[in-house]
């Protein structure tokens, strides 16, 4: 891509869009406040990130990059106009597109085909060139300006055959682990950095695993101040959740809009648990980390709702239809996809004790922020939203 202009741009609602001409940096015209790029800046995690480091650092310049691949992505331009967020339409596995987006202080990479599908079927060379080749273009281009970086993992990046091997027990509606027991890098705490990683974890999860292993290798050879954070289940309004990717956005849109459900997996029951973290949670964290980078810089968290914030899909049903008044039939469906878990919960532990930070919003505050967006924005949200628009059987995964 040479030049870009605005994707979505209607009269009286122009954007401050970076024109992109080859390599050229624009010129720095500020002198306070840092530059920031958010990668992925339009999709669910960097525009909610992109829009918070706004308000909360208004000299600073913040920079959303996005392809607008994610479908509904291209809602999140108006919101990041309004917010004085300025967008550059590229592509991270152009390296030119980051670099022309630079200078930068900070670069929060956010980017990605974030199925955990993708890949098992078709070609996979979006998934690679995205989320592998592209974290390495982030990482030149943040050395290239010295910037700070901060990559979002997940939780996918743990091996699926040991996270399906552990001696889970069934308790009223979900799936728990017994409370005495415990095993290297797991207890009723959670699943923490120290579970055994050998395994396959999917195209998906070892994207993410390579590419926290090359953050680590360009934190040591070239000093790069770079951090991991590596996150369970995310949710949020603006998350365009669909039937690989954003359950519990889905789960609640469902019971908003209507249309099919399915208790997919593990004998179709329902039982499978997630933690699930406010992205609001997560803006909180990553402020932790950008005030203080000394600190962060080379470090490893893991970060999610933890088991007070986690959650079956039977029990994610209740909640939605609490907030919804609705009652929707759900088909249980046993069949399980390669890639799926029964369970995944982060231990959180680390992260707070060594920065005090802990989730402080609720599964009941994340469903109801999520119910109230969709009422809000019903008519835009219908048509991406709907069984026709993201799959007739929506499934309870990650
Ligand atoms: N949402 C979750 O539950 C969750 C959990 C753990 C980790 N993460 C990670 O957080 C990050 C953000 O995820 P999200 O939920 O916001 O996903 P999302 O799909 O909403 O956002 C990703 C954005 O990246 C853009 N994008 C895709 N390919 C691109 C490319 N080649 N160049 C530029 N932009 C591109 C998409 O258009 C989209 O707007 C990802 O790295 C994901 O792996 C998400």
């Amino acid at each position: 891509m040479a030049r870009v202009t605005a994707p979505v741009r209607r009269r009286g609602e122009e954007h401050d869009i970076i024109h992109r001409t080859g390599l050229e940096s624009p010129k720095r015209s500020r002198s306070m406040g840092e530059r920031i790029l958010v990668t992925g800046g339009a999709g669910f995690v960097g525009s909610s990130l992109a829009l918070a480091l706004k308000r909360t650092r208004e000299d600073s310049e913040v920079i959303a990059l996005d392809n607008l691949k994610r479908r509904g992505s291209e809602l999140a331009l108006p919101r990041l106009r309004d917010g004085g967020v300025l967008f550059c339409h590229g592509d991270i596995r152009q390296p030119g597109d980051i670099e022309a987006a630079g200078p930068i202080d900070w670069l929060i990479e956010c980017s990605a085909e974030p199925s955990v599908q993708a890949g098992y079927e078709g070609d996979n060379r979006y998934l690679i060139h995205t989320n592998l080749l592209g974290t390495i273009h982030c990482l030149d281009a943040a050395r290239r300006f010295d910037a700070g970086v901060i990559f979002l993992s997940t939780s996918r990046v743990y091996p699926i055959a040991p996270l399906r091997s552990l001696p889970l027990e069934t308790r009223n509606q979900r799936f728990e682990l017994p409370a005495e027991a415990s095993g290297a890098g797991w207890s009723c705490h959670g699943i923490s950095p120290e579970f055994p990683m050998a395994g396959s974890r999917s195209l998906y999860g070892a994207t993410k695993l390579c590419s926290e292993h090359l953050v680590e290798e360009y934190v040591d050879m070239y000093g790069l101040t770079a951090m991991i954070d590596r996150c369970g289940v995310l949710a949020g309004p603006w998350q365009m959740g669909k039937v690989d990717q954003g359950f519990f956005t889905l789960w609640a849109a469902r019971h908003c809009l209507g249309g099919p459900l399915n208790y997919r997996g593990f004998g179709g029951e329902g039982h499978q648990v997630r933690d699930v973290l406010h992205v609001d949670d997560l803006f909180d964290f990553v402020d932790l980390q950008m005030r203080d980078p000394d600190s962060h810089r080379g470090r490893l968290h893991s970060i999610g709702g933890g088991p007070e914030n986690s959650v079956s899909l039977r029990e994610l049903t209740d909640l939605c239809e609490k907030a919804t008044d609705r009652k929707l039939e759900i088909e249980a469906v046993p069949d399980t996809h390669p890639s799926d878990i029964p369970y995944y919960v982060a231990d959180n532990r680390q992260a707070t004790e060594s920065t005090g930070w802990a989730p402080r919003r609720s599964l009941d505050t994340l469903v109801d922020d999520i119910v109230t967006w969709i009422r809000q924005h019903r008519s835009t949200l219908a048509p991406l939203l709907s069984p026709e628009s993201i799959g007739s059987a929506a499934e309870g995964r990650s």
